[in-house]
């Protein structure tokens, strides 16, 4: 499990956990809400790797960079992975404190990740939880992928929207598109932080999107406990 700005967790039982400083070729967050600490555990009864830390493009780091933690894990075995962002809505239905699914993305800007042969986002698996979800403020949607790191123009929302975009975001699609040309499992998801530039009428501020997501918190941890117990089996 991969987490983004200001989204924690915490495992039933920690085995081990030590910065990802300490590991050579890891490349340590930066911003602000990213804890930079990788730990090992157990969660809804299963084995996971919670890494919390994730980098960014606009920190200067090259893509290898952005994805190293990606191939780190699929060295060690792992075939499943969750990430989890904060994003901007753009659908209007989506509100502060919900999550959003990912079944697909746009990116923005030019991408040069992985060359992608197939579908990113693992279809069963996302299904799976939207289906033992239901209730529960958890949908599906496009994501956005913008390269940061400033927010977008109310213009960019407005033709995001137009081109079929849910929710907007910084992360996540380019370690989505690594796991998935490792042929790993993947699942991602957005904690849905704010509305998208323009939408609320008033700036938008990092602080805003760590302290929301912070707050999602049990939504967060409910939503990671079905992820999890629905992981594909090997
Ligand atoms: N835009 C881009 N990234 C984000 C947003 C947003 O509105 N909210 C949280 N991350």
């Amino acid at each position: 499990m991969i987490l983004g700005s200001g989204c924690g967790v915490e495992l039933d039982h920690v085995h081990w956990e030590f910065a990802v400083s300490d590991i050579p070729g890891f490349v340590a967050p930066s911003v602000a809400g990213h804890l930079g600490r990788i730990t090992a555990g157990t969660f809804a009864g299963r084995e996971v790797l919670l890494i919390q830390g994730r980098v960014h493009c606009y920190e200067g780091i090259s893509m290898d960079g952005v994805t190293f933690q990606v191939r780190l894990i699929h060295e060690l075995g792992i075939r499943n992975i969750i990430f989890i962002s904060a994003a901007g809505a753009i659908r209007a239905t989506l509100n502060a404190g919900e999550m959003m699914l990912v079944e697909d993305h746009i990116c923005a800007q030019p991408l040069t990740a992985t060359y992608r042969t197939r579908s990113v986002y693992d279809t069963p698996w996302r299904e799976r939880v939207i289906e033992v979800c239901y209730g529960s403020p958890v949908s599906s949607g496009v994501y956005v992928w913008t390269i940061g790191p400033s927010y977008e123009t109310p213009a960019e929302i407005a033709a995001f929207e137009r081109r079929g975009g849910d929710a907007v975001g910084m992360s996540l699609v380019p370690e989505a598109m690594e796991a998935s040309a490792l042929d790993m499992h993947v699942l991602a998801a957005t904690v849905i932080t704010n509305g998208a530039a323009g939408l609320e009428g008033r700036e938008l501020k990092h602080e805003d999107v760590l302290r929301v997501a912070g707050a999602a918190h049990a939504n967060l941890t409910d939503l990671l406990v079905k992820a999890v117990v629905q992981a594909p089996q090997f």
